[in-house]
């Protein structure tokens, strides 16, 4: 590979965020995102209405970033889009987009995993202040909870998923069942600051191994709020705070269990996070202590590469450009995309 620079145009549609970005290298110029909030009333992702606005976004959200990155079309290298996993309806969006523009400007497409994308978001704009492998990964979103030992770029061995709901959707159900919007997840963060974490007390799961699970949350706080609301109809209300800490601090001590777990069997200290759930504030503060006391070095995306975004697919495709691993027309999306 010459050392002349790289222009990547990435595409991201896995769920219900439309996202395109351009990254310069391992540099990010642009990065836009169409958030759909036409499923906020279903209380969750239509994976029929999703596939629709991706549709009507992709080509305003490219244009967008073309032009915000301050190069025109004819500059990009490659063209670099999710594969999968995700929704079937929306990755068809992204992929059939990005192979058409890449038929029609002449350049190669790279298919991109979104797991790993997640992970690879730490290499991001990040100069010399790179993680160094071996590392753990720790992908939490709304739709994964993975836990992957990470020996190189493309070197990656799961050690663990969660056996039925992710955490982000642990998060987004719980809050449903107390009255507010998807997702969830954010609203829950910021109500649990005035909260106390240790009023209410619900069991954690034991999953042994590398597998975690969050489905048995759920249903013990489905049948805490019930037993209260039989004695008190304004139980939520009334204490919407704390429950909201209670349950966070649950969610996130099942998560730190694993962690504390994977990082002492594989001797791993440094931990680097990806996903929607790592933008939670009390997550980041659990991590500041247990990283000194297990001498971790944590490394996350900044916010904005944490949830669904286009950037980290770039960096994903200027990884694979520069090892020459393109893809071909042939590729179709794959919803269930491991590695
Ligand atoms: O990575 P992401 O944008 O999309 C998926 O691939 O799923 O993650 C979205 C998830 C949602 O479940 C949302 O509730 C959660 O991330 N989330 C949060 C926070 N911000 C986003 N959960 C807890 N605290 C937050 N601050
Ligand atoms: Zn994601």
């Amino acid at each position: 590979m010459s050392n002349k620079d790289i222009y990547i145009l990435g595409i991201e549609s896995s769920c219900d965020d439309t996202s395109a970005a351009v990254l310069k290298n391992d540099i990010v110029l642009s990065n836009k995102i169409a958030n759909q909030t036409i499923h906020k009333k279903y209380g969750g992702v239509v994976p029929e209405l999703a596939s629709r606005a991706h549709l009507s976004n992709i080509i305003p959200v490219v244009e967008s970033a073309i032009n915000e990155s301050g190069i025109t079309l004819n500059e990009i290298s490659a063209i670099a889009y999710t594969r999968g996993p995700g929704l079937m309806g929306s990755l068809i969006v992204g992929s059939e987009f990005a192979k058409s523009l890449g038929i029609s400007l002449e350049i190669p497409i790279i298919e991109v995993n979104h797991m790993q994308a997640h992970i690879l978001a730490n290499f991001i704009d990040k100069g010399n202040n790179k993680p160094n492998f071996p590392f753990l990964g720790v992908t939490i979103s709304g739709g994964h909870t993975q836990f992957i030992l990470v020996e190189d770029y493309f070197k990656m061995e799961i050690l663990g998923n969660t056996l039925d709901d992710a955490i982000g959707e642990a998060f987004d159900k719980c809050g449903k069942k107390i009255g507010l919007n998807y997702p969830a997840g954010p609203e829950i963060d910021k109500l649990s600051k005035m909260g106390d974490e240790n009023k209410f007390n619900f069991p954690l799961p034991r999953v042994k191994g590398g597998n975690i699970s969050y489905s048995g949350t759920k249903t013990a706080f489905i049948n805490f709020l019930h037993n209260n609301m039989e004695k008190n109809q304004n139980f939520i209300n009334e204490n919407l705070h704390d429950i909201c800490a209670s349950i966070q601090k649950n969610l996130v001590d099942n998560l730190l269990n694993k962690v504390k777990y994977l990082a002492t069997k594989k001797n791993l200290n440094s931990i680097i996070f990806g996903g929607g759930v790592s933008a939670n504030s009390y997550l980041k503060n659990r991590l500041d202590v247990e990283s000194r006391e297990n001498n971790w070095e944590i490394f996350m995306p900044e916010l904005q590469y944490t949830t669904d975004n286009a950037a980290m697919i770039g960096i994903v495709g200027y990884l694979k450009y520069s090892k020459s691993e393109l893809s071909d027309l042939k590729s179709t999306p794959l919803p269930r995309y491991s590695f």
